[in-house]
């Protein structure tokens, strides 16, 4: 009988030795798919074929952990499953009708509150791992355990709240405007003290009772720190926050994959911590602000800011559907400049319409695509895959930027700060510095956008729009795209 016990033992143990070498093979095979999903992503011709690399790789992490920890408790397996299951059902649901449901321009608020999520699971696995295994004072591997926990709570709440107070902010639920309580940046750096002061402290406990009284006030100055270093952000500087956050929710799955030993989760949250952190850097250069001005706050409020003093470009010209027709039937190169107007009248399909129609007739049709154009990183590049435009003619700006002097015809639809030649020529201008496409070195430009009176997100006057070779065709950008395709 004992030595069936032990046989029986032995199975189950090679089984589980055999799972564990699978799962480690599972894991590398995962975050190899992780790689190059980001790496597909980074292009919108290999965007597709990214996310599904993702899919791939998470379905496998997720069967790899499961089957794991499923045979090293057997008894709860049955529960284990029905739990699992339940939770992944459950979550795809409520997933795919948000999915299905959001606006284009509602995007960086779901994912804003997405963020809250990670953040708040970092803070629960870090809770979950102290009171399995709370501090040991003096025992030098569980204070390594223990520090863990303290960076995954600090992390985690630090998001949680941060992606809360984003996620209002975007949807208007609250004041854009920042808050600028007097002192703030002290008033940070004491609860940054504060805090490593009290995972030190929680290092240094032993047991549950001694271990939670630190680790409970870490939890609420945390919390209270992200809600206040978001707060402190305007509006306008969102989008960077909620990459910034991206980032954030990355560090903050790292330390849970830390606390938990899955090296998978380690490493995943290092790739989404550290390709956040670089796509908030890339945003600032695009819009030619400091990182640390960003985090610091205190910049743009609901209503953007003014330029210094209102100069007098003189008149501008205006043109109608038929002449900027007639004209672009007669171009050899066009190129199109889309930015958040066209976003705001779903100018995509007529302006995807517009250019099977000109590439039909012999035209050489490109777009050029500013870093920052709309509200969002890639919210042009969505907008015209969306629309299908063909990826070969998408450009980059800093790949057709120097063109612009060979192009008969540059269409800016709905594009304003991101075209704006004072960029370059004004110093005192608020966006003086940013990098901007310069479409007016073209041969003529037609600027589609509803009136004179608004300014683009900065709140600067553009002084393209007063050029000798520039006209304004006025309207809403998708009324005047189809009357130029009905023209044609
Ligand atoms: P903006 O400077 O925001 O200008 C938008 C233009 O679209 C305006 O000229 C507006 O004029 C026009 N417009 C609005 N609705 C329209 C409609 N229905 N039909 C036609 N035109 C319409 O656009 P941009 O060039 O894309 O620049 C983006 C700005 O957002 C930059 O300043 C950038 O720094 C900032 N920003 C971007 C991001 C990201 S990551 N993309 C994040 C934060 C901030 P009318 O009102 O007269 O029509």
């Amino acid at each position: 009988m004992d030595a069936f016990l032990l046989m029986g033992f032995d199975a189950s143990a090679g089984v589980l030795d055999a799972l564990t070498r699978f799962q480690s093979l599972a894991y590398i095979l995962a975050a190899l798919l992780f790689i190059l999903a980001l790496a597909g992503l980074s292009k919108q011709k290999t965007a597709r074929q990214g996310n599904a690399m993702g899919i791939v790789g998470m379905a496998i992490a997720l069967v790899a952990t499961v089957a794991v920890s499923v045979f090293q408790d057997q008894e709860a397996a049955v529960f284990t499953i029905a739990l699992i299951l339940a939770a992944v059902l459950i979550g795809a649901a409520i997933g795919i009708w948000k999915a299905a449901k959001v606006q284009m321009t509602a995007m960086p608020e779901l994912v804003a509150m997405l963020h809250s999520f990670v953040g708040a699971a970092a803070v629960l696995v870090g809770f979950n791992s102290f009171l399995t295994e709370p501090g040991m004072a003096g025992d030098a591997s569980n204070a390594f355990h223990m520090g863990e926990v303290g960076l995954a709570v600090f992390i985690g709440a630090v998001t949680l709240t941060g992606s809360i107070v984003a996620y209002l902010k975007l949807s208007a639920k609250i004041s854009g405007k920042p808050l600028t309580l007097p002192g703030r940046n002290a008033i940070n750096l004491v609860m940054i003290v504060a805090c490593v002061a009290l995972i030190a402290w929680a290092i240094n406990t032993t047991g549950v009772e001694e271990g939670l009284v630190p680790l409970g006030i870490l939890t609420a100055i945390s919390l209270v720190l992200g809600a206040h270093l978001v707060l402190a952000i305007g509006g306008g500087d969102m989008p960077v926050v909620v990459s910034m956050l991206n980032s954030y929710s990355g560090w903050a799955a790292a330390m849970a994959g830390f606390t938990l030993g899955n090296d998978l989760l380690i490493i995943t949250g290092a790739l989404v911590g550290s390709s956040g952190a670089y796509l908030s850097y890339i945003m600032c250069q695009g819009m030619n602000r400091s990182f640390v001005s960003v985090i610091l706050g205190g910049f743009g409020g609901d209503a953007p800011a003014k330029s210094g003093e209102a100069r007098d470009y003189g008149d501008h010209t205006e043109t109608s559907p038929d002449e900027v027709a007639q004209l672009l039937k007669e171009s050899k190169r066009v190129v199109v400049t889309p930015g958040y107007g066209m976003a705001v009248a779903q100018a995509q399909y007529p302006v995807a319409e517009l250019t099977r129609k000109l590439i039909d007739i012999g035209v050489d049709v490109r777009f050029g695509i500013h870093p920052v154009a709309g509200r969002m990183p890639g919210h042009m590049n969505v907008l015209l895959a969306e629309a299908k435009v063909p990826y070969d003619n998408v450009f980059e700006m800093d790949e057709i930027n120097d063109d612009f002097g060979e192009v008969d015809v540059v269409l800016v639809i709905g594009a304003n700060d991101t075209v704006n030649p004072a960029a370059e020529t004004e110093p005192d201008s608020p966006i003086a510095g940013m990098p901007v496409m310069r479409v007016w070195e073209a041969g003529k430009v037609i600027v589609s956008k509803r009136s004179m009176g608004n300014a683009g997100y900065a709140g600067v006057q553009n002084p393209l729009f007063f050029n000798d070779n520039t006209d304004m065709l006025l309207g809403d950008a998708k009324i005047s795209v189809e009357a130029i395709i009905a023209s044609l």
